[in-house]
């Protein structure tokens, strides 16, 4: 993300651009809009579907697609050049295939709790970055599908009241919280997501 994302009026680079559907966009305030319009549209989508298994690397992209595909040419498309966060372009197919068996056996055989296993596969599929854009907002609605769908529990409370794209100290927090993640501690992010409304105490 930009360290200008506050902003909100910033200039769009050329290159953050590319596959744009809409030419007359120029700031950074203008996309975050038609994102969102976008997404709440895409949650109406979600919210009708009748699905039998979301552990699948068709549904992934479906979701993607349909959350930022209006906006995006590329959306629903795995990311096809280096990045900071997340692995090789070309490990994405095989990462991702092991991320959804990992997940099935968790469920399988019950190795976490319902909370933790949608908290470990969002990480995971954060940590992979599958997409050029959209992974976290994609990847917590991924761990939210798990939940109800596959444990029939309620979604996380990730915002816990706050605008969680937005720049502040709860997504300083998660942010933190991912990186002792990336490093094999989950704690921080169990605790994140258990501090409001999500059925677990919070052990600050
Ligand atoms: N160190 C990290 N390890 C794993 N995931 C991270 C890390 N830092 C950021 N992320 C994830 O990447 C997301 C940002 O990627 P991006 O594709 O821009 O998603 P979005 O556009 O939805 O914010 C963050 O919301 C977070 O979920
Ligand atoms: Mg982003």
């Amino acid at each position: 993300m930009s360290p200008d994302r506050v902003g909100g009026a910033t200039e769009l680079d050329p290159d953050e651009r590319v596959g744009l559907r809409f030419k007359h966009v120029t700031t950074r305030a203008q996309l975050d809009h038609l994102e969102q319009a976008n997404i709440q549209a895409a949650l109406q989508w979600l919210a009708r579907l009748k699905i039998d298994d979301i552990l699948t690397e068709q549904f992934i992209r479906e979701l993607h697609r349909k959350l930022l595909g209006q906006v995006w040419g590329w959306a629903g498309a795995f990311r096809q050049s280096e990045k900071n966060i997340g692995v090789d372009p070309l490990q994405i197919p095989v990462q991702l295939r092991l991320l959804l068996d990992d997940v099935r056996y968790w469920v399988d055989h019950a190795t976490y709790c319902p909370l933790e296993c949608a908290v470990r596969f969002h990480h995971r599929l954060v940590f992979i970055h599958l997409f050029a854009n959209g992974n976290g907002r994609h990847a917590r609605i991924m761990a939210d599908q798990l939940l109800s769908r596959v444990f029939a529990e309620p979604p996380i409370d990730w915002a816990g009241g706050a605008d969680l794209q937005a720049m502040g100290a709860r997504r300083s927090s998660y942010l933190e919280a991912l990186r002792r993640a990336d490093r094999g501690d989950y704690q921080p992010l169990l605790n994140f997501v258990a501090r409001r409304g999500n059925g677990l105490p919070a052990r600050e």
